[in-house]
């Protein structure tokens, strides 16, 4: 089988399609309160931020995200990259096949090139994304200047407006900062699930003062919060906002979902009827309810949490 799967559109879009406006995101998203005596007894409102509901294909960040690279792109094909798994590379096949877009995404594992399609995959390449895989070492060095350009050329894609993993470059924290901007003066505290950092980056930078950003790190590691500040320079200029990153809810690292982490999304799933998405939102609605049972936000605190995203079906 050859690397590359899936169709690249035929239609070449319309300008005036190339605006993703055209798509009627529900912004801002909606903000409510819920009750929950779990941070109730310790005096703590706690508030959820449905970015999940913003567009039915391009949930939370993504859209947030993507929105500024899509006008950016101004109808060059997107290329970007993502896990077998991505939320990113569905979302970017979804605008893809939404604003008339070619769209290309870079698989990590060359192996999979001789498997069947995972269903994300399959949705990917339905939406008309071609898909190209690269082995892992290749994949992993694929911000360097040359491994990139051998990337552009082996996927013929030399023209390609190319947007990095996860979505997370500039235009992206830049778009991330409105959600910020939605919740100053709302609350207290927005936690957020991070992955790259960038939308810690963008909604701590939007806050204004007198509220603080936390992210809850769903990878293992200590890179996040020097990555987080990298891409407010480079959106910003420089450090924004005041933000703080909590590492200790990883379950394991990125992709683990063991089982005392299923048990409590499907538990926040039934009490608030909220549809909870295990990578990243049961890992933030987890490390929320720890910490106030620990008494980390004083009485009296309005806690936001944001909805990033969605399960996958
Ligand atoms: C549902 C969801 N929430 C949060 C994030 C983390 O976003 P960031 O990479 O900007 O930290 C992602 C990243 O892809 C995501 O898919």
């Amino acid at each position: 089988m050859s690397d590359n799967v899936g169709v690249n559109s035929p239609d070449v879009p319309h300008p005036e399609a190339l605006d993703p406006a055209v798509l009627h995101p529900r912004l801002p998203s909606p903000l409510h309160e819920v009750a929950d005596e779990r941070f109730a007894r310790h005096g703590v409102r706690l508030l959820l931020k449905r970015d999940d509901l913003i567009h039915p294909d391009l949930v939370g960040n993504k859209w947030r995200k993507l929105a500024p690279n899509l006008r950016a792109a101004a109808g060059r094909p997107l290329l970007t990259f993502g896990g077998a798994y991505s939320n990113h590379l569905r979302a970017t096949a979804a605008a893809g096949r939404l604003l008339g877009l070619d769209t290309i995404g870079v698989v990590r594992g060359h192996e999979l090139a001789d498997r069947p399609l995972n269903p994300s995959l399959a949705r990917c390449a339905a939406d008309g994304m071609r898909l190209h895989f690269v082995d892992r070492s290749t994949y992993r060095r694929k911000t360097e200047p040359e491994t990139l350009a051998g990337i552009l050329r082996a996927a013929d894609a030399e023209e390609a407006y190319v947007v990095p993993e996860g979505g997370s470059n500039a235009l992206a924290v830049q778009g991330c900062r409105a959600l910020g901007e939605e919740l100053s003066g709302r609350a207290d505290v927005v936690a957020v699930a991070c992955g790259t950092g960038g939308t810690l980056a963008g909604l701590a930078a939007g806050l204004g003062p007198g509220a603080r950003a936390l992210g809850m790190a769903v990878l293992k590691g200590d890179f996040l919060a020097a990555e987080t500040a990298a891409l407010q320079t480079r959106a910003f200029d420089g450090r924004r906002g005041t933000w703080s990153l909590d590492t200790r809810f990883h379950f394991g690292g990125y992709g683990r979902t063991p089982h005392e982490l299923l048990a409590f999304a499907d538990d926040f799933e039934a009490r608030h009827a909220l549809p909870v998405e295990r990578l990243y939102v049961a890992k933030l609605l987890y490390g929320l309810v720890v910490l106030t049972e620990a008494g980390a936000f004083p009485r009296g605190t309005t806690l936001a949490a944001v909805i990033t995203g969605r399960p996958f079906s």
